[in-house]
């Protein structure tokens, strides 16, 4: 299996797809132009519909649009400064976080960030439909959100969206940019589709 992994990566189809999945890519540079809140509302509809374990719909989402500095602000500035230097610019931040126990018993979920992932997924292929670009952070301080947004301890802030139209590559610095134009990168199916069990 290392060997496998260790192949070239790169991001040939090797089977039709919708176009949305193909499509959808993590960009950089965005374009400052607002969202209509009916977009924003069909983003969170999209999440809305994704599985989870029992039902249970663990997401919770907060989000702010650029015109509403304070708030936004709350969430940019739990940014790494990799990621503020560019996401600072979109017209839509989100802090998604997951409710960490069942509604209905107060047990732990252990399913909810998986369910989380979902929705978002659900989240970035609608993005994609609609011309948007969806950029998932994991790198923003968590303890810092708890803080600016009054997150109780029911719930765990798992991930940053930034969300807006693309805009040109030449808006990035140099370094940014070469990341922007790269080739996607993938591992072949081969790599991580098996149809045996491990050989022992
Ligand atoms: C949970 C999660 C956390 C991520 N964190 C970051 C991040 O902090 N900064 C960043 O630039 N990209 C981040 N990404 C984006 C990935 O780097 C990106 O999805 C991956 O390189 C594949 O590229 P693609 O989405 O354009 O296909 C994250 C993605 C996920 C799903």
């Amino acid at each position: 299996m290392q060997e496998i992994l260790s192949f070239p990566k790169n991001a040939q189809k090797e089977a039709p797809v919708l176009e949305e999945i193909y499509n959808r890519k993590s960009l950089r540079a965005y374009s400052t132009m607002p969202l209509a809140k009916e977009t924003i509302q069909s983003l969170f509809e999209a999440a809305r519909w994704a599985p989870s374990s029992s039902n249970e719909q663990p997401w919770v989402y907060i989000y702010a649009t650029a015109d509403q500095t304070e708030l936004y602000q709350k969430i940019a500035n739990t940014l790494v400064e990799a990621n503020h230097v560019w996401a600072k610019r979109a017209p839509l931040l989100v802090m998604a976080m997951i409710r960490t126990t069942f509604v209905r018993n107060g047990k732990p979920n252990v399913s909810a960030k998986y369910d989380l992932g979902a929705a978002n997924a659900f989240l970035s292929l609608q993005a994609t439909k609609l011309g948007l670009n969806v950029h998932q952070m994991g790198g923003f301080e968590k303890e810092k959100a708890i803080a600016n947004l009054n997150i109780p301890n029911t719930h765990e802030p798992v991930v940053v969206l930034a969300i807006g139209y693309p805009d040109s590559p030449e808006i990035l610095s140099d370094n940014l940019k070469e990341r922007e134009l790269a080739p996607r990168e993938r591992y072949t199916q081969e790599a991580f589709v098996m149809n045996q069990a491990f050989s022992v």
